[in-house]
Protein backbone atom coordinates (compact mmCIF):
# COMPACT_ATOMS: atom_id res chain seq x y z
CA UNK A 1 0.00 0.00 0.00
CA UNK A 2 3.14 2.22 0.41
CA UNK A 3 5.24 0.97 -2.24
CA UNK A 4 5.32 4.51 -3.59
CA UNK A 5 7.11 5.79 -0.62
CA UNK A 6 10.85 6.49 -0.51
CA UNK A 7 11.96 5.55 2.38
CA UNK A 8 15.35 6.69 4.13
CA UNK A 9 17.85 4.27 3.32
CA UNK A 10 20.33 5.26 6.10
CA UNK A 11 19.22 7.11 9.61
CA UNK A 12 19.34 6.87 13.43
CA UNK A 13 16.67 4.57 15.01
CA UNK A 14 15.76 4.73 18.76
CA UNK A 15 17.28 1.59 20.43
CA UNK A 16 14.50 -1.23 20.24
CA UNK A 17 12.27 1.76 18.89
CA UNK A 18 8.97 2.99 20.24
CA UNK A 19 6.97 0.29 20.31
CA UNK A 20 8.40 -2.47 22.55
CA UNK A 21 10.24 -2.66 26.16
CA UNK A 22 13.14 -0.17 25.31
CA UNK A 23 14.24 0.14 29.36
CA UNK A 24 17.05 -0.90 31.20
CA UNK A 25 16.12 -2.99 34.04
CA UNK A 26 19.34 -2.51 35.71
CA UNK A 27 18.98 1.29 37.12
CA UNK A 28 17.67 2.68 39.45
CA UNK A 29 14.28 4.87 38.37
CA UNK A 30 12.05 7.45 40.40
CA UNK A 31 9.34 5.22 41.25
CA UNK A 32 7.25 8.65 43.51
CA UNK A 33 8.01 11.84 45.18
CA UNK A 34 8.77 11.00 48.20
CA UNK A 35 5.56 12.74 50.13
CA UNK A 36 3.67 10.68 47.81
CA UNK A 37 4.78 7.49 49.63
CA UNK A 38 2.67 6.68 53.04
CA UNK A 39 1.44 3.97 55.23
CA UNK A 40 -1.71 4.32 53.13
CA UNK A 41 -0.39 1.56 49.92
CA UNK A 42 -0.69 3.28 46.43
CA UNK A 43 0.01 1.75 43.10
CA UNK A 44 1.84 2.30 40.26
CA UNK A 45 2.35 1.46 37.01
CA UNK A 46 6.47 1.12 36.80
CA UNK A 47 8.75 -0.52 33.46
CA UNK A 48 5.37 -2.35 32.56
CA UNK A 49 4.92 -3.96 35.77
CA UNK A 50 1.91 -2.65 38.29
CA UNK A 51 4.00 -1.86 41.64
CA UNK A 52 2.61 -1.24 45.50
CA UNK A 53 4.33 1.30 47.27
CA UNK A 54 4.32 2.17 50.77
CA UNK A 55 5.78 3.28 54.04
CA UNK A 56 6.26 1.07 56.73
CA UNK A 57 6.23 1.71 60.49
CA UNK A 58 9.46 2.61 60.46
CA UNK A 59 9.41 4.88 58.20
CA UNK A 60 11.27 2.84 54.92
CA UNK A 61 9.80 2.77 52.22
CA UNK A 62 8.74 -0.49 49.98
CA UNK A 63 7.58 -1.79 47.18
CA UNK A 64 6.36 -5.20 45.29
CA UNK A 65 4.75 -6.59 42.38
CA UNK A 66 1.39 -5.18 43.11
CA UNK A 67 -1.00 -8.83 42.61
CA UNK A 68 -1.51 -11.18 45.80
CA UNK A 69 -0.34 -14.18 44.26
CA UNK A 70 -3.79 -16.16 45.92
CA UNK A 71 -6.53 -14.69 43.41
CA UNK A 72 -4.35 -11.59 42.70
CA UNK A 73 -5.78 -9.42 44.40
CA UNK A 74 -3.72 -5.75 43.94
CA UNK A 75 -2.11 -4.91 47.51
CA UNK A 76 -2.31 -1.81 46.81
CA UNK A 77 -6.36 -1.58 48.07
CA UNK A 78 -5.31 -3.12 50.93
CA UNK A 79 -3.76 -1.91 54.03
CA UNK A 80 -0.53 -1.77 56.25
CA UNK A 81 0.10 -2.43 59.83
CA UNK A 82 3.45 -2.18 61.03
CA UNK A 83 5.80 -4.07 58.71
CA UNK A 84 3.06 -6.00 57.11
CA UNK A 85 0.98 -5.36 54.07
CA UNK A 86 -2.59 -6.89 54.29
CA UNK A 87 -4.12 -8.39 50.88
CA UNK A 88 -7.87 -6.66 51.01
CA UNK A 89 -9.40 -9.95 49.33
CA UNK A 90 -8.53 -12.43 52.20
CA UNK A 91 -6.35 -10.98 54.47
CA UNK A 92 -2.93 -12.71 53.67
CA UNK A 93 -0.15 -10.97 55.06
CA UNK A 94 3.29 -10.19 53.98
CA UNK A 95 6.31 -8.96 54.96
CA UNK A 96 8.70 -5.93 52.68
CA UNK A 97 10.79 -8.72 51.13
CA UNK A 98 7.24 -10.32 49.88
CA UNK A 99 7.09 -13.55 51.80
CA UNK A 100 3.76 -14.50 52.96
CA UNK A 101 3.70 -14.42 57.32
CA UNK A 102 0.11 -15.31 57.46
CA UNK A 103 -3.18 -16.68 55.70
CA UNK A 104 -5.44 -16.38 58.16
CA UNK A 105 -7.70 -18.78 56.59
CA UNK A 106 -5.33 -21.97 57.35
CA UNK A 107 -3.37 -22.81 60.01
CA UNK A 108 -0.06 -23.04 57.79
CA UNK A 109 1.74 -20.67 55.66
CA UNK A 110 1.78 -21.40 52.17
CA UNK A 111 5.68 -21.72 51.45
CA UNK A 112 4.70 -20.65 47.84
CA UNK A 113 3.23 -17.46 48.86
CA UNK A 114 5.69 -15.08 47.29
CA UNK A 115 5.79 -12.08 45.82
CA UNK A 116 8.37 -10.29 44.20
CA UNK A 117 9.36 -7.15 45.84
CA UNK A 118 11.92 -4.72 45.03
CA UNK A 119 14.85 -2.53 46.12
CA UNK A 120 13.77 0.96 46.97
CA UNK A 121 15.69 4.16 48.44
CA UNK A 122 14.72 7.43 49.42
CA UNK A 123 17.13 10.27 48.05
CA UNK A 124 16.20 14.06 48.47
CA UNK A 125 12.54 14.72 47.15
CA UNK A 126 12.12 10.86 45.35
CA UNK A 127 11.46 7.49 45.80
CA UNK A 128 13.90 5.44 43.92
CA UNK A 129 13.41 1.69 42.44
CA UNK A 130 15.77 -0.69 41.01
CA UNK A 131 13.87 -3.84 39.18
CA UNK A 132 16.18 -5.66 37.58
CA UNK A 133 18.72 -8.17 39.32
CA UNK A 134 19.29 -7.51 42.56
CA UNK A 135 22.70 -8.52 42.70
CA UNK A 136 23.56 -6.05 39.73
CA UNK A 137 22.86 -2.74 42.41
CA UNK A 138 26.24 -1.24 41.99
CA UNK A 139 25.73 2.58 42.59
CA UNK A 140 22.76 4.87 44.67
CA UNK A 141 20.67 6.97 42.57
CA UNK A 142 21.57 10.04 41.10
CA UNK A 143 21.67 13.27 43.46
CA UNK A 144 19.24 15.60 42.99
CA UNK A 145 19.52 16.56 46.94
CA UNK A 146 19.16 20.58 45.76
CA UNK A 147 15.75 20.39 45.89
CA UNK A 148 15.19 19.50 49.46
CA UNK A 149 18.29 22.45 50.49
CA UNK A 150 16.99 25.45 51.97
CA UNK A 151 19.36 27.40 50.16
CA UNK A 152 17.30 26.85 46.98
CA UNK A 153 13.56 27.92 45.87
CA UNK A 154 12.09 24.75 44.53
CA UNK A 155 8.81 24.14 42.46
CA UNK A 156 7.86 21.06 40.36
CA UNK A 157 5.44 19.15 38.69
CA UNK A 158 4.35 15.86 37.30
CA UNK A 159 2.92 14.47 34.18
CA UNK A 160 1.89 11.27 32.77
CA UNK A 161 2.57 11.74 28.91
CA UNK A 162 1.35 9.17 26.84
CA UNK A 163 4.82 8.53 24.59
CA UNK A 164 7.76 6.63 24.80
CA UNK A 165 10.10 7.77 27.62
CA UNK A 166 13.03 7.72 25.07
CA UNK A 167 10.92 10.50 23.40
CA UNK A 168 10.47 12.55 26.40
CA UNK A 169 14.10 11.66 27.66
CA UNK A 170 15.74 13.06 24.46
CA UNK A 171 13.18 15.95 24.43
CA UNK A 172 14.57 17.74 27.37
CA UNK A 173 17.92 17.33 26.50
CA UNK A 174 16.94 18.90 22.59
CA UNK A 175 17.40 21.93 23.01
CA UNK A 176 16.97 23.84 19.81
CA UNK A 177 13.15 23.03 19.91
CA UNK A 178 12.77 25.68 22.21
CA UNK A 179 12.60 28.86 19.83
CA UNK A 180 10.09 26.81 17.86
CA UNK A 181 8.02 24.89 19.82
CA UNK A 182 8.22 26.94 22.47
CA UNK A 183 8.17 30.61 20.71
CA UNK A 184 5.45 31.88 22.86
CA UNK A 185 6.02 30.56 26.38
CA UNK A 186 10.17 30.33 26.73
CA UNK A 187 10.68 33.15 24.04
CA UNK A 188 14.26 32.19 24.14
CA UNK A 189 14.39 32.72 21.00
CA UNK A 190 18.42 33.09 20.46
CA UNK A 191 18.77 28.90 20.92
CA UNK A 192 19.36 28.42 17.49
CA UNK A 193 22.28 26.72 16.98
CA UNK A 194 23.87 23.75 18.52
CA UNK A 195 25.08 23.12 21.55
CA UNK A 196 28.76 21.78 22.70
CA UNK A 197 28.11 17.78 23.66
CA UNK A 198 30.71 15.42 25.53
CA UNK A 199 30.63 12.52 27.22
CA UNK A 200 31.89 12.59 31.31
CA UNK A 201 32.16 8.75 31.85
CA UNK A 202 28.80 7.96 31.32
CA UNK A 203 27.19 11.49 31.69
CA UNK A 204 25.94 12.69 28.73
CA UNK A 205 26.94 16.81 28.90
CA UNK A 206 26.40 19.86 27.13
CA UNK A 207 27.28 23.39 27.22
CA UNK A 208 26.70 26.43 25.55
CA UNK A 209 27.10 30.14 26.12
CA UNK A 210 25.04 33.07 25.09
CA UNK A 211 25.66 36.15 24.41
CA UNK A 212 23.38 39.63 25.42
CA UNK A 213 19.91 38.77 25.19
CA UNK A 214 16.80 38.92 27.47
CA UNK A 215 16.23 36.11 29.30
CA UNK A 216 13.02 34.28 29.16
CA UNK A 217 10.56 36.03 30.98
CA UNK A 218 9.65 32.51 32.72
CA UNK A 219 13.03 32.74 34.62
CA UNK A 220 13.09 36.70 34.93
CA UNK A 221 10.78 36.93 38.21
CA UNK A 222 12.83 34.35 40.13
CA UNK A 223 15.61 36.23 40.08
CA UNK A 224 14.25 39.60 40.49
CA UNK A 225 15.70 40.77 37.06
CA UNK A 226 13.54 42.98 34.21
CA UNK A 227 12.07 40.91 31.40
CA UNK A 228 13.88 43.11 28.88
CA UNK A 229 17.53 43.34 30.83
CA UNK A 230 19.84 41.84 28.48
CA UNK A 231 22.11 39.55 30.59
CA UNK A 232 24.69 36.83 29.47
CA UNK A 233 24.10 32.90 29.88
CA UNK A 234 25.25 29.44 30.19
CA UNK A 235 23.43 26.51 29.53
CA UNK A 236 24.58 23.33 31.30
CA UNK A 237 23.54 19.98 31.08
CA UNK A 238 24.25 17.33 32.40
CA UNK A 239 22.44 13.47 32.31
CA UNK A 240 23.83 11.35 34.53
CA UNK A 241 21.52 8.58 34.47
CA UNK A 242 18.83 7.81 32.01
CA UNK A 243 16.33 8.37 34.12
CA UNK A 244 17.53 12.35 35.25
CA UNK A 245 18.95 15.09 33.20
CA UNK A 246 19.36 18.85 34.61
CA UNK A 247 19.68 21.89 32.71
CA UNK A 248 20.75 24.65 34.38
CA UNK A 249 20.73 28.37 33.31
CA UNK A 250 23.51 30.29 35.08
CA UNK A 251 22.56 34.07 34.59
CA UNK A 252 25.26 36.68 34.64
CA UNK A 253 23.69 40.16 34.60
CA UNK A 254 26.76 42.69 33.38
CA UNK A 255 25.20 45.96 35.18
CA UNK A 256 23.00 44.61 38.40
CA UNK A 257 21.13 47.39 39.84
CA UNK A 258 22.99 48.91 43.23
CA UNK A 259 23.41 46.29 45.84
CA UNK A 260 22.37 43.78 43.34
CA UNK A 261 23.41 40.06 42.88
CA UNK A 262 25.01 39.89 39.33
CA UNK A 263 24.78 36.01 39.02
CA UNK A 264 22.17 33.90 39.40
CA UNK A 265 21.50 29.69 38.78
CA UNK A 266 18.06 28.37 37.73
CA UNK A 267 18.54 24.44 37.94
CA UNK A 268 15.73 22.14 36.48
CA UNK A 269 15.84 18.93 36.31
CA UNK A 270 14.03 16.22 34.50
CA UNK A 271 13.24 12.70 35.32
CA UNK A 272 10.98 9.90 33.50
CA UNK A 273 9.89 6.37 34.10
CA UNK A 274 9.07 4.11 31.58
CA UNK A 275 5.30 3.31 32.62
CA UNK A 276 3.28 1.24 30.86
CA UNK A 277 3.69 0.68 27.09
CA UNK A 278 3.82 4.15 25.24
CA UNK A 279 3.34 5.68 28.48
CA UNK A 280 6.47 7.58 30.74
CA UNK A 281 6.36 9.06 34.10
CA UNK A 282 7.64 13.05 33.75
CA UNK A 283 8.86 14.49 37.07
CA UNK A 284 10.22 17.97 36.42
CA UNK A 285 11.77 20.27 38.92
CA UNK A 286 13.13 23.72 38.76
CA UNK A 287 14.85 25.77 41.57
CA UNK A 288 16.59 29.21 41.65
CA UNK A 289 19.84 29.72 43.53
CA UNK A 290 17.25 32.07 45.82
CA UNK A 291 16.38 31.17 49.22
CA UNK A 292 12.33 31.71 50.30
CA UNK A 293 11.22 33.09 47.12
CA UNK A 294 8.06 34.95 47.47
CA UNK A 295 5.18 31.92 46.79
CA UNK A 296 3.24 34.20 44.59
CA UNK A 297 6.12 33.96 42.11
CA UNK A 298 6.83 30.45 42.82
CA UNK A 299 2.93 29.80 41.77
CA UNK A 300 3.48 32.21 38.57
CA UNK A 301 6.70 30.55 37.69
CA UNK A 302 5.29 27.18 37.52
CA UNK A 303 2.28 28.05 35.89
CA UNK A 304 4.44 29.27 33.23
CA UNK A 305 6.58 26.30 32.60
CA UNK A 306 3.35 24.13 33.27
CA UNK A 307 2.44 25.86 30.34
CA UNK A 308 5.82 25.72 28.03
CA UNK A 309 5.53 21.69 29.33
CA UNK A 310 2.20 21.46 27.99
CA UNK A 311 3.38 21.80 24.31
CA UNK A 312 5.86 18.80 24.60
CA UNK A 313 3.73 16.73 26.16
CA UNK A 314 1.24 17.61 23.40
CA UNK A 315 3.60 17.12 20.69
CA UNK A 316 5.08 14.07 22.12
CA UNK A 317 1.84 12.59 22.21
CA UNK A 318 1.10 13.12 18.90
CA UNK A 319 4.12 11.40 17.43
CA UNK A 320 3.68 8.66 19.36
CA UNK A 321 -0.07 7.89 18.62
CA UNK A 322 1.16 8.60 14.58
CA UNK A 323 3.60 5.75 15.28
CA UNK A 324 1.26 3.12 17.05
CA UNK A 325 -0.99 3.16 14.48
CA UNK A 326 0.99 3.25 11.55
CA UNK A 327 2.75 0.09 10.84
CA UNK A 328 5.46 1.41 8.60
CA UNK A 329 6.40 3.71 11.47
CA UNK A 330 9.41 2.16 12.61
CA UNK A 331 10.80 1.40 8.93
CA UNK A 332 11.14 5.37 8.68
CA UNK A 333 14.69 5.97 9.44
CA UNK A 334 15.18 9.63 11.15
CA UNK A 335 17.53 11.62 9.63
CA UNK A 336 20.02 13.77 12.20
CA UNK A 337 20.65 17.32 11.93
CA UNK A 338 24.18 18.71 14.20
CA UNK A 339 22.13 19.82 16.81
CA UNK A 340 21.11 16.09 17.69
CA UNK A 341 24.58 15.25 19.65
CA UNK A 342 23.22 15.20 23.76
CA UNK A 343 20.43 13.09 22.05
CA UNK A 344 22.12 10.51 19.81
CA UNK A 345 24.89 10.07 22.76
CA UNK A 346 20.93 9.76 25.16
CA UNK A 347 20.54 6.61 22.19
CA UNK A 348 24.49 5.21 22.59
CA UNK A 349 24.19 5.16 26.55
CA UNK A 350 20.62 2.90 26.15
CA UNK A 351 22.12 0.99 23.35
CA UNK A 352 25.45 -0.03 25.71
CA UNK A 353 23.07 -0.71 28.60
CA UNK A 354 20.59 -2.66 26.76
CA UNK A 355 23.57 -4.48 25.52
CA UNK A 356 24.76 -5.34 28.95
CA UNK A 357 21.19 -6.92 29.90
CA UNK A 358 21.66 -8.90 26.89
CA UNK A 359 18.80 -7.36 25.14
CA UNK A 360 18.22 -6.63 21.26
CA UNK A 361 18.64 -3.25 19.94
CA UNK A 362 16.31 -3.97 17.32
S1 LIG B 1 -6.42 -12.52 46.71
FE1 LIG B 1 -5.09 -11.95 48.29
S2 LIG B 1 -5.61 -13.16 49.94
FE2 LIG B 1 -6.91 -13.83 48.34
FE1 LIG C 1 10.32 21.56 25.36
Amino acid sequence: MDADIDYPKTGQRIPNGMLQDNYPRNMWWVAALSADITSQPISRWILETPVVLYRLENGKTAAMYDRCPHRWAPLSEGRVEGERIICPYHGMQFDPGGTCVKAPTQKMTPKTAQIPAFETREAGAFVWIWMGDKDAIDCDPPEVGYQTDPGWSFMSGYYDVAANWVLVRENVLDLTHIPFLHANTFKQNDWVTAPETYMDGDTVCYEQEFDLAPLSPLFCAGMGLPEDKPVKRKQVGRMPSLAVSFSDWNVHDPAPDEGRRSDFLMRGCHIVTPSQRGRTHYYWGAAFDVPDLDAGVIEKTRKSVIEAFDEDKHLLEIMQAQISKDPRGLDYLEVTLGADGAGIKVRQVLNKKLEAEGRSLS
